[in-house]
């Protein structure tokens, strides 16, 4: 991985501003070194077998695994599952994530499905009460206690929840059910090492080799220290919207997995950054006028992909030629003034990918100290819930 956060960004930056934040380094690394919430800094992995031989036993029953979360419990597993899952190609096991919409079309269509398929079920949910999975689950397990004896759904049920609170825990002890743990000091969205993200990931990548990837990434705390004062300094500068581009459509919910990590971690207090995102060259066709001449509030973050599979068209590799555009976009937009960080991976790997989603969560919780604000919390997405258990 490697960033370039001053080619296309210096000119915009306010030295003052930068030297200011950069001093608080020491202070910011301090307050992650001693949070309660900083288990995400080394977590302990050592379950990783027992995910593999419950992946085997899933894989040996189902055709399809149905995991259940929404937030932290849901963006991780889902992005990087669609990231490296083929776009067309049939599979014979199939993971769908559900739990995250109250849609009455989406959940009859997804239980008459069911109906059809032999499936096992992964509820996740660190506080086991949140009402969109907790609704999901119930009308899911009702078609499995249709379809199974109550001694075949205790092989397919999988729950992922805190290791000793909260109504899931209470089941797993009552039915006897296979669970894995969230550990209480690590919150929903910086949980991608937890059995939370690494068992649905375990049917469709090498999870060994994404845990080397972040045990990797999560060394580079200079780099993301510098990242974030370029991001504390341009809000200060007016840049208020961080645009997250990238050029390749399996991206899609690795870019929604970081508008929560940013947004989560720093939208509190009336300060953050607004993290939104782009799929280039799709939305060039769209929002790239707003870019290029509209609201300079925006700075942008390029995900570069130096190796992708060749594909040959008229004696041209297409790969080269969306790096190419990719080029010529930041060209074109630096030269619109909006500031242009730059993030290359050399592939798509799961050891990159480690790699750079621990970057990532660093970037994100010293981003959050730079605010001032607490970046493990996220007490405003509260609200909602108390206005709707005072209408039910
Ligand atoms: O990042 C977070 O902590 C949240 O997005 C949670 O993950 C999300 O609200 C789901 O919570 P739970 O795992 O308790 O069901």
């Amino acid at each position: 991985m490697k960033l370039d956060i001053t080619t296309y960004m210096d000119k915009f930056l306010d030295k003052e501003l930068v030297k200011k934040y950069s001093s608080r380094k020491m202070d910011v690394f301090q307050k992650l070194d001693t949070a309660d919430m900083n288990g995400w800094l080394a977590p302990d992995v050592s379950f990783v077998d027992d995910i593999l031989k419950v992946r085997d036993r899933v894989r040996s029953q189902s055709s399809c695994l149905v995991v259940i979360g929404i937030g932290g419990s849901f963006l991780g597993s889902c992005a990087l599952y669609s990231m490296f899952t083929p776009y067309f190609k049939e599979q014979d096991f199939k993971v769908i994530f559900a739990g995250t919409t109250l849609s009455s079309s989406y959940m009859s269509e997804l239980l008459e499905y069911l109906e059809t398929v032999d499936f096992s079920i992964n509820v996740i949910s660190k506080s086991g009460t949140t009402m969109e999975t907790s609704l999901t689950y119930s009308a899911i397990k009702k078609v499995m206690e249709k379809k199974y004896s109550r001694e075949d759904i205790k092989e397919r049920i999988i729950i992922t929840t805190d290791p000793v609170k909260g109504n899931l825990r209470r089941e797993v002890e009552e039915e006897g059910y296979s669970s894995f743990v969230i550990p209480d000091n690590i919150g929903g969205r910086y949980s991608l090492l937890t059995a939370a993200h690494l068992f649905p990931l375990s049917f469709c990548l090498d999870i060994k080799e994404l845990i080397e990837g972040y045990f990797e990434g999560i060394k580079r705390r200079d780099d993301a220290f510098s990242y974030a004062v370029i991001r504390r300094s341009m809000f200060d500068q007016g840049k208020v919207v961080e645009n997250f581009v990238t050029y390749e459509n399996n991206f899609y919910y690795y870019m929604e997995w970081l508008k929560q990590l940013f947004g989560e971690t720093e939208g509190k207090n009336g300060v953050g950054v607004f993290p939104v995102s782009m799929i280039h060259t799709r939305d060039l066709h769209s929002l790239g006028q707003f870019i290029q001449e509209g609201n300079k509030i925006i700075y942008e973050t390029f995900f570069r992909i130096k190796k992708m599979k060749s594909c040959d068209i008229d004696g041209k590799d297409l790969h080269d030629m969306n790096l190419l555009v990719e080029d010529s976009v930041i060209s074109a937009h630096v030269s619109g003034g909006v500031p242009c960080i730059v993030l290359e991976l050399d592939e798509v790997s799961p050891r990159t990918l480690g790699e750079v989603s621990a970057f990532f969560f660093l970037v994100a919780a010293f981003s959050g100290y730079l605010f001032d604000v607490d970046p493990f919390n996220q007490p405003g997405v509260e609200v909602y819930k108390s206005e709707v258990r005072s209408r039910l």
